[in-house]
């Protein structure tokens, strides 16, 4: 199974976030890619099935929106739409509490158009509040351990 971690970042947190995941994935799973998404990126790097699975880490800026290199992938997927189904993601969700309503927006906005698109959400969203004083690399990596459990649960059709 191949593992693609996708990252949204203005100022590189959500990147330690994706990277601490990598490190407390890489004995479960046996290939890992962790990506800063660009312009480059469209619909078509998803793949459904059992042997590839999506985790989207992205933080929140602007007035709830999704960092600079975030936006091509997400704007593309509703210019570009395409099926997901048999699409397996999660999704972590920085942001920061004092925004109010706005917070961890960036994360949402994601999770609601992959899952519009027919994809397959695993286990909840992890969401990483940047006023919380625990500690957003070891709440991804313990996060991560039961996503990857909640994964292989699942049954190779879906
Ligand atoms: C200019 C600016 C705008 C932000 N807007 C929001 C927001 O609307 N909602 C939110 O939850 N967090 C917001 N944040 C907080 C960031 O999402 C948070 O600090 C996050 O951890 C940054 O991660 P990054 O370094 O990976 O970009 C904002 C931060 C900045 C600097």
């Amino acid at each position: 199974m191949k593992l693609t971690l996708l990252v949204g970042t203005m100022s590189d947190t959500a990147w330690q976030v994706a990277q601490a995941m990598e490190m407390a994935a890489a004995d479960h799973v046996a290939e890992i890619e962790v990506r800063r998404l660009d312009a480059s990126d469209s619909p078509e790097l998803f793949q459904a099935g059992p042997d590839h699975a999506y985790i989207v880490c992205t933080s929140t800026f602007g007035s709830g929106d999704l960092p600079d290199n975030a936006q091509p992938l997400y704007h593309a997927l509703d210019a570009q739409p395409r099926y997901l189904g048999g699409v397996r993601y999660g999704v972590v969700a920085l942001g920061d509490s004092g925004f109010g309503e706005t917070f961890a927006r960036g994360g949402r906005l994601f999770d609601e158009r992959l899952a519009d698109l027919g994809a397959v959400r695993v286990g909840e969203l992890l969401v990483i509040d940047a006023c919380s004083a625990d500690d957003a690399e070891e709440a991804a990596s313990a996060w991560i351990e039961s996503w990857l459990e909640a994964l292989q649960k699942l049954p190779a059709d879906v």
